[in-house]
């Protein structure tokens, strides 16, 4: 995607030691839906594309089963970078890698940003989040030049340590994708 793929890219000492690639969004520019993690993981870093281990394995399933298949939706992360020991990207980091992501935000122009775990949610949001008790909640943020709905989700790693989360995560997948059928007209025709 021209303008939003960062090829070169330094500003972070540790993360330039850390990673092995840039690890860019993914998926259709126009997409309805961006989801929005945190930083690569290993195997993110390994193959160059978001949410590809086992976090993208529940994802992907989610999705599936929302009729909101992968391919249809954009993924892409706070920081492009794997961060070293995968620790949480550090303030610094999410605000030099900020510019692409409002440029991502802006370029796609989703009609909804889902954003992934906690980390995501507050610097979307800009204040603290307790993600497990407002996971479904929906706020409308300026970004990427204009108000947007930020729909606050689990990260799909939680559901990996804590069974019991997976409901929650499911039900805001579904509710991602019943905002990006009702924008795009889809639910009108359910009603015939
Ligand atoms: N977790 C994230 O936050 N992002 C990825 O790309 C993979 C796992």
């Amino acid at each position: 995607m021209e303008g939003v793929e960062v090829t070169e890219c330094t500003r972070c000492a540790d993360l330039v030691e850390s990673r092995s690639r840039i690890v860019n969004g993914d998926g259709p520019e126009d997409a309805d839906v961006l989801f929005v993690g945190e930083a690569p993981g290993a195997s993110e870093d390994e193959e160059g594309v978001p949410f590809v281990g086992r976090s993208g394995d529940v994802l992907d399933d989610e999705l599936r089963d929302a009729g909101l298949p992968r391919a249809d939706v954009r993924i892409t992360n706070c920081v492009r970078c794997r961060p070293p020991e995968n620790r949480d990207p550090s303030r610094e980091e999410l605000a030099n890698c900020r510019p692409y992501l409002e440029r991502e935000i802006e370029l796609v122009d989703p009609d909804v940003i889902v954003t992934l775990g906690k980390v995501p949610g507050e610097h979307l949001l800009e204040r603290d989040i307790a993600v497990t008790s407002e996971a479904g909640n929906v706020e409308r943020v300026e970004l990427g030049g204009e108000p947007r709905e930020v729909l606050l989700c689990l990260h799909p790693a939680a559901t990996l340590y804590d069974a019991s989360q997976r409901e929650t995560f499911t039900e805001t997948i579904e509710k991602a994708a019943t905002i990006a059928g009702e924008s795009s007209g889809q639910s009108q025709l359910g009603d015939y």
